[in-house]
């Protein structure tokens, strides 16, 4: 099967999932219902959905291998991440982080309600992920706790948190460095980017040393896809993105093209990608489309 077929197979099973595993409440009392109704507005609006296909991939890699006896169904995981992930693009956007006015080609959800309810809906956004886990995966408890383990890290004061807290202490700052940078890209993005591959691997039964390999790939993949989010920041035009370009210098963020230029953050990009298919070398079965997957996620950036 050829990449954009296999991407649409993906697609096809993660967007029903959305749907069904977070649904609207509709008989449910005014504060509730309002708070799905505000959680699903940003949810449904169409993001790229990288990080659900990036964890079924590498379950499909894993589940299918010789040793792989107990996969699970790793669609709650995907629509977990999918939730934690619009929850951080939520906050994000409020008028204290970014101040973002368009997401996913729609308002952002506090121009489109207002700021408690976007405040509010990322919170229940968050919560739901970990229930979607418990929920799904409660008759696994060794999965389940694996899960909620990676999930929770990863959305930790040591990695996402942390990171976006660093990204607003980085802005207007001229002395930042390298280091600083990176460490901002691999928390507040590369992080999240780790787990989709880690929770494939974990639904798909993967050993120890496979998760080790997809975590490592996923870190360079991470760095990689934060970096074009920067590139693209400065190159492209809000029809293409579906949200504001040009933010980054605006508020004087410190990213790869501010720190090393548009070429450079370019050719550092395709290193990391370069690492990330580098590090699924040491994985047996089909990883196509992974690899392609990934050097789809560094043309967006070209
Ligand atoms: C945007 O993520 C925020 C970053 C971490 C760069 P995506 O580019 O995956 O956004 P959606 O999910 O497609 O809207
Ligand atoms: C966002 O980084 C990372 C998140 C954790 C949401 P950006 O602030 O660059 O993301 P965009 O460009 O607004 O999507
Ligand atoms: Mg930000
Ligand atoms: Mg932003
Ligand atoms: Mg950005």
């Amino acid at each position: 099967m050829d990449f954009s077929t296999k991407l649409k197979q993906h697609l096809a099973r993660v967007e029903p999932a959305l749907d069904a595993l977070v649904p609207a409440r509709t008989d449910a009392p005014a504060g509730p219902a309002r708070i799905y109704d505000a959680s699903r507005y940003s949810l449904q609006a169409g993001g790229k959905r990288i990080r659900p296909v990036l964890l079924l991939a590498a379950h499909e890699l894993c589940a299918s291998s010789d040793t792989a006896t107990t996969a699970a169904d790793p669609l709650p995981a995907a629509v977990a991440l999918e939730c934690v992930h619009t929850y951080s693009l939520v906050h994000d956007d409020l008028p204290c982080m970014d101040d973002d006015d368009l997401r996913r080609g729609r308002p952002t959800l506090h121009k489109q309600f207002d700021e408690a309810t976007a405040l509010l809906a990322g919170d229940a956004l968050l919560t739901e992920a970990f229930a979607l886990l418990a929920r799904h995966y409660g008759d696994r408890p060794a999965l389940a706790v694996k899960l909620l383990r990676v999930l929770a890290d990863t959305a930790s004061g040591d990695h996402l948190i942390g990171g976006q807290m660093q990204d607003l202490l980085g802005e207007r700052k001229a002395d930042a460095t390298a280091a600083e940078l990176e460490f901002i890209h691999l928390n507040k993005t590369a992080a999240m980017i780790e787990a989709a591959l880690v929770m494939g691997g974990l639904t798909g039964d993967a050993d120890e040393a496979t998760l080790a390999t997809l975590r490592a790939a996923g870190r360079h993949l991470g760095l990689a896809f934060q970096i074009v989010d920067d590139v693209l920041d400065a190159t492209a035009d809000a029809a293409t993105l579906g949200k504001t370009p040009g933010k980054d210098a605006a508020s004087g963020k410190t990213t790869y093209v501010s720190l090393h230029g548009l070429d450079t953050a370019r050719g550092l990009a395709a290193e990391q990608t370069a690492k990330a298919g580098a590090a699924l070398d040491a994985l047996p079965g089909d990883t196509t489309f992974l690899r392609e997957l990934f050097a789809a996620m560094l043309s967006r950036g070209n």
